[in-house]
């Protein structure tokens, strides 16, 4: 990634949670947002060699990081996380909501279970984490020197919080639930200047969607998606979510910023209608 051009966000100083960093979209941020000089907690549920890995790499490359293992959809581990983090590093300026998983079914053979997963980390896992954060960021107030807000939340959703999603109705319910979530946060929160936003990824190329790209066949039936014609790369959302947390994007509240490659723009329509 462009280190430079990062770097000239302003971010340096600054101190941020990134839930789910230890593979995917949630590593590529924070790495991304470690380049601009912010000091990021690596967040992960199971992997402590990839979360080792990660923290020992942005060090190793002059950055801060520290490691912190928690389920986000577990009350009592956000609680303890944001309590070891503020700790660690005195506050917390950003939070990254990106932890997610997605688990498949046709609807017909959907299990409770498999419905109460996703919503429980993709859903309640982001309300649980922004709570903590608010609190923090209302504690501590804007501190003019770092930020013009008092703290900043991105929520990174997905095209299928506006696109349904065959086969994956829990995924598709717990991306809209975050939306309106995201929304709901900044209206409620913007006069404490507190801004919250999501970023919503298309196609990227991450381990939770390797099947749809990974063989030639799969990745030409999936650029059918996509009028730019290209599947996404976790630097595509790792610049984003720098922007939206940054003061370049003061003015930005409860929006969201589709980075998809054209994804949401009905591409089969290009064709015909
Ligand atoms: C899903 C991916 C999928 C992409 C576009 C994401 O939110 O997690 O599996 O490739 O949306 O459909």
């Amino acid at each position: 990634m462009n280190s430079i051009s990062l770097r000239e966000l302003h971010l340096a100083g600054q101190r941020a949670i990134v839930t789910g960093a230890n593979s995917g979209i949630g590593e590529g941020v924070a790495r991304g947002l470690a380049e601009a000089g912010v000091a990021v907690a690596i967040n992960y549920v199971a992997g402590d060699d990839k979360a080792r890995a990660i923290t020992d790499d942005i060090r190793g490359s002059g950055g801060k990081a520290i490691m912190v293992k928690a389920d986000v959809s577990k009350e009592v581990e956000v609680k303890a996380m944001f309590a070891h983090v503020i700790d660690a590093f005195g506050s917390v300026d950003i939070l990254v909501n990106n932890a997610g998983l997605q688990q498949d079914a046709a609807f017909h053979e959907m299990s409770l279970q498999q419905w109460e997963k996703v919503i429980a980390v993709n859903l309640t896992g982001q309300f649980l984490c922004a709570r903590e954060a608010v609190r923090e960021f209302m504690r501590r107030g804007v501190v003019p020197e770092l930020s013009r807000a008092a703290g900043k939340i991105v929520c990174v959703s997905s095209v299928h919080d506006v696109i349904p999603w065959a086969g994956h109705a829990n995924y598709a319910a717990s991306k809209g639930g975050v939306a309106m979530l995201m929304k709901s946060m900044a209206q409620e929160l913007a006069p404490q200047r507190i801004r919250i936003n999501s970023v919503s990824p298309g196609a990227i190329k991450t381990p939770i969607n390797t099947a749809a790209w990974a063989t030639p066949e799969a990745e030409a039936e999936l650029l059918k998606l996509i009028p730019y014609n290209r599947v996404g790369v976790v630097e595509d959302i790792a610049r984003a979510t720098a922007w939206l947390a940054s003061d370049h994007s003061d003015y930005v509240n409860g929006t969201t910023l589709y980075v998809d490659g054209g994804m949401t723009l009905y591409p089969e329509f290009a064709r015909g209608g």
